[in-house]
């Protein structure tokens, strides 16, 4: 293991999501999810880290972990819980909490959407409705009026692969469609027009005001798809997995271009929709070719052998160098890891995985990948979605009988590596070896 040193002006920091932490909203579509009783461990979100009642405290553990950047997002239904009635405290709230970020040094980068939708847009088809891209637009202007001072990095959408494929092909996110590809493509296309509109109206709105140095993009999720044992069908088919999966995504919301199957051709004229590139990576998969028709697009697996976290999605750091040259030489716009994280219930492998990954970093930085900024996932362990609060994210542990807060090893040695920027031969001495 050799030590690295990362740029000065390179940002560390963690990222986190409203509906995972903050607790205490009966109005989103996954309080009603998980009403209905669909988390894999029977947990539920309306507690969670009630992080809503502990802003000070969980900025102060950012704090003290010498973060220099934070990944937040704003609850939808929170702010705007009945169309067009938008809640004066709740905005507030989160202005205050961006004040205190920003009293102790904390740069935030605020996601206006991750996952979770006010109940009555989800109750008229949620992103499936086109009158989403209107919605979305007002309350980001609210947003933006209201924080705009404060903020000027913004992240309009949280993975709206991820969000669209668990929930209108795979089933188990809300509202749990079962392989609707019309409504996954529609869903699709609402979401990048909803993308490119709100980033042109953030800029707008934020130059009237001479706010400068505006900052929008999106964070997608971005895998690495490798053939499993090389035939050219399987090639084609980790080809198909790239453009469904993510790059219909990326060109619609980097580039405003359709791909097929989704389009052809330009939403708008020539331009950049993105004045960052997020990247959150998690994992690989290996494509293997199935002979049945239900498994057209053939199966998805881990290599034999491989390390994988405690979800089993394999551990592959070089799928980060490779996804930041992948979208780096194709785009130009400079990358944040806007997450990156393991699964790792007893903390046995996460300091080796954070070391592995800033390793790719660094390497996708010598040979001249402009990457500014990485964001942990996660801060603190939280309610992980589908998998509720049993998946453990976090560099800081969650009791969550009595909501203690406890640092991690690999907490510990995040903040050294925020600290110094770098991974020295000592810290690898005591954390590492
Ligand atoms: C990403 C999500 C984030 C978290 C991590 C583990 O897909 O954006 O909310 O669930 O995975």
């Amino acid at each position: 293991m050799q030590p690295f040193q990362f740029p000065q002006d390179f940002l560390f920091g963690t990222a986190t999501a409203s509906l995972q932490i903050e607790g205490g909203d009966r109005n989103n579509s996954w309080y009603r999810w998980a009403e209905q009783g669909h988390i894999h461990d029977g947990t539920h979100c309306i507690v969670a880290n009630d992080h809503w009642n502990r802003v000070e405290e969980d900025i102060g553990l950012m704090q003290a972990m010498n973060c220099q950047t934070y990944r937040m997002s704003l609850e939808w239904s929170r702010i705007e819980p009945k169309p067009g009635k938008f809640d004066k405290k709740v905005i507030r709230h989160y202005r205050n909490e961006i004040a205190l970020l920003i009293a102790s040094g904390i740069r935030p980068l605020v996601t206006l959407h991750h996952f979770s939708n006010p109940l009555w847009l989800e109750d008229i088809g949620a992103w499936t409705n086109p009158k989403v891209i209107r919605f979305f637009k007002r309350y980001a202007s609210w947003c933006v009026k209201n924080l705009g001072d404060l903020v000027s990095d913004w992240c309009t959408l949280n993975e709206p692969n991820i969000y669209l494929v668990n929930g209108y092909l795979f089933g188990n996110w809300p509202p749990g469609k079962n392989f609707h590809l019309p409504l996954f493509f529609k869903a699709a296309k609402n979401m990048i027009q909803a993308h490119i509109t709100v980033y042109q109206t953030i800029h707008k709105m934020r130059k009237k005001h001479r706010w400068n140095n505006t900052s929008v993009g999106v964070a997608h999720h971005l895998r690495v798809f490798d053939p499993a044992t090389g035939t050219l069908q399987e090639k084609l088919l980790a080809q198909l997995h790239y453009t469904i999966f993510q790059d219909m995504f990326v060109a619609g919301m980097t580039e405003g271009k359709l791909i097929p199957p989704l389009g052809v051709g330009k939403t708008t004229g020539k331009a950049r929709y993105s004045d960052f590139f997020g990247i959150n990576y998690y994992t690989r998969d290996m494509i293997r070719q199935a002979w049945n028709p239900q498994e057209i697009l053939g199966i998805r697996e881990v290599p034999a052998g491989a390390p994988v976290n405690d979800l089993g999605w394999e551990i592959y750091p070089e799928g980060l160098y490779r996804t930041c040259k992948r979208y780096y030489e194709r785009y130009q716009v400079p990358l944040y890891i806007t997450e990156n994280g393991i699964c790792d219930r007893n903390d046995t492998q996460r300091s080796r995985y954070i070391f592995d990954h800033l390793k790719a970093l660094r390497q996708a930085l010598d040979e001249g990948i402009n990457i500014q900024r990485y964001y942990h996932w996660t801060l603190m362990d939280n309610f992980e979605w589908a998998e509720g609060l049993s998946a453990k994210f976090g560099l800081v542990e969650v009791n969550y009988e009595n909501q203690r807060r406890t640092i991690r090893r690999s907490g510990l040695f995040y903040t050294e590596i925020c600290r110094n920027k770098a991974v020295t031969p000592d810290m690898i001495q005591k954390w590492l070896l």
